[in-house]
């Protein structure tokens, strides 16, 4: 399939494509921006191979999108604070990696990020893959009795899990992480925010379902003990694997994915490997 001229080759058919024929280091024309935007909002993640970006074009490109996120809890790269290094040390032995359990990125803001653009630098020879699920069709493959249940509530969201004082990552300080990313936990990680659990998306206007593992706690109006049969049967629900695609990282690799109707996965299956991948997000609106 070819849209106007890059190559545009599916990955799965539930999402993911991979683009040929573009390199993200020089200015895109507006008909090559156009053919990027249109594949991102077709097939969800946009993967491209072979790339060679300096942080400045990296960004460069992430703005073409919108403005761009400073991550709260995790330090950017020196000169640059909305470039995120996500690394794991070949001899960071901590049981957890960054992103590593299902989730979109930032749904704890009142305006959830847009979409994000991950850049690899070094990768493990084997392991470290990232896999992505398709939230339309999570929502379009519920029975129409939970798809009504659903689309009257709202859910609470918050980074505590992640980066609360209790969190994951007081976990990995004490197990020694800081060798591999400066990321604090802090109890700004407690506020909360709401968003539907039915969102439409603001450029396709298809439906699609918006918890995740990660952020969301529990429904509007819900205890959380009251809430977890159900989202838990949401979240294997959403990741099931034919929702899914699984990319393999090379050097000069970039995945683009739309954080407003995915979820994403860090494997953390390459112990005794390095691997440095740098990420930019695109901050996003208030979803409704
Ligand atoms: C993330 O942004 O959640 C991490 C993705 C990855 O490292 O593959």
């Amino acid at each position: 399939m070819t849209v106007k001229d890059i190559e545009v080759r599916p990955l799965t058919s539930a999402l993911g494509a991979e683009l040929l024929g573009v390199d993200l280091s020089k200015p895109l024309s507006n008909k090559e921006f156009d053919s990027i935007h249109r594949a991102f909002l077709d097939h969800q993640v946009i993967f491209f191979r072979d790339q060679q970006l300096t942080p400045e074009q990296h960004l460069a490109f992430a703005r073409k999108f919108g403005e761009l996120d400073i991550h709260p809890f995790a330090a950017g790269l020196e000169g640059h604070p909305e470039i995120l290094p996500i690394v794991k040390e070949a001899d960071d032995h901590t049981s957890a990696n960054f992103g590593g359990s299902w989730h979109s990125d930032v749904t704890f803001y009142e305006k959830p990020a847009l979409g994000s653009i991950l850049y690899a630098l070094d990768v493990p020879k084997t392991g470290g893959d990232t896999l992505w699920a398709n939230m339309y069709l999570a929502y379009e493959t519920l029975s129409d009795g939970l798809k009504q249940t659903l689309d009257g509530l709202k859910a609470v969201h918050n980074a505590s899990r992640a980066y609360g004082l209790n969190s994951r990552t007081t976990q990995r300080h004490q197990e020694g992480a800081d060798i591999s990313m400066q990321v604090r936990a802090s109890e700004e990680a407690e506020e909360e925010v709401t968003h539907p659990v039915i969102r439409t998306h603001p450029e396709t206007g298809r439906k699609l379902l918006f918890v995740n593992a990660n952020f969301t706690r529990r429904f509007v109006g819900w205890s959380e003990k009251e809430s977890e049969p159900l989202l838990s049967f949401l979240w294997e629900h959403c990741t099931q694997p034919a929702f899914t695609c699984r990319f393999r990282w090379q050097k000069g690799s970039i995945a683009f994915w739309d954080n407003r109707c995915t979820q994403h996965l860090a494997l953390n299956d390459y112990h005794g490997q390095r691997r440095e991948a740098h990420r930019v997000t695109v901050c996003g609106d208030k979803p409704y």
